[in-house]
């Protein structure tokens, strides 16, 4: 009887051992994650920040939307990475028939025109990591856009860019981001169908995963 209690003893300590060790090990893998996270964070010195062009109202394979398609992606962006989100609203309204829209912006563009837009960001020094996305509008982003990046010089940061679609894909967004900002370190961009967006929040959470967030 003595024997078997001490059997049953010396198994209780290695029970309670091997369970505090596997324990250990995830409060271990835990720590290791949010270490990875923040030494990132340290490294790049500075938080993130979402910069979005996104147009609600009429649009081509999704009809008159109330929330545009990339504003969509931006706020999974955020809620997904705690970034903070700057959008850029243009002061000239766009709230016009698809039709038209299509006509406006194909001579924005082929007149290189920088619209104005409203607001600006309080202290892009705290950035390090800045998303930046809006749709393809004729083979790159709506020239709003490039206002901005001729406002903001972003070539100390590291760049991911986005966009949303209707076929195009990146398009030439990502080599205009790069011309824009010759020494920022971009990363590759990611592309959604708008008319997906609203469907397929997981595939914005596993490029978010692959990026490390
Ligand atoms: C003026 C205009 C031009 C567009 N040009 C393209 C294009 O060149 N390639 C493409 O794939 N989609 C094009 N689209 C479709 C948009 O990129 C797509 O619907 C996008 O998801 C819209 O995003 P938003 O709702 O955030 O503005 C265009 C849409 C508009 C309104």
């Amino acid at each position: 009887m003595k024997k078997l209690l001490s059997i049953l003893s010396i198994l209780l300590v290695f029970m309670f051992v091997s369970c505090s060790q596997s324990n250990a090990k995830s409060e271990e893998n835990n720590d290791k994650n949010k270490k990875d996270m923040n030494k990132q964070m340290e490294k790049d010195g500075g938080k993130m920040l979402v910069v979005f062009f996104s147009h609600a109202g009429e649009n081509y394979s999704v009809g008159d939307i109330k929330v545009g398609n990339t504003k969509i992606v931006a706020d999974y962006i955020s809620k997904h990475t705690g970034a903070d989100q700057f959008e850029i609203v243009c002061e000239k309204d766009y709230n016009m028939p698809y039709m038209k829209l299509i006509e406006v912006a194909k001579q924005e563009a082929n007149n290189g025109e920088l619209p104005a837009y409203k607001g600006k960001i309080e202290n892009i020094d705290q950035y390090s990591t800045i998303f930046i996305g809006g749709p393809v509008w004729w083979g790159t982003y709506p020239q709003v856009m490039f206002t901005f990046f001729k406002d903001y010089d972003l070539n100390d940061k590291t760049i991911i860019p986005f966009t949303t679609h209707e076929g195009s894909g990146l398009a030439s967004c990502v080599d205009d981001i790069k011309k824009a900002y010759p020494k920022a370190k971009v990363l590759d961009g990611f592309a959604m169908y708008g008319h997906d967006v609203r469907t397929n929040e997981n595939k914005v959470i596993n490029w978010l995963k692959g990026l490390g967030y």
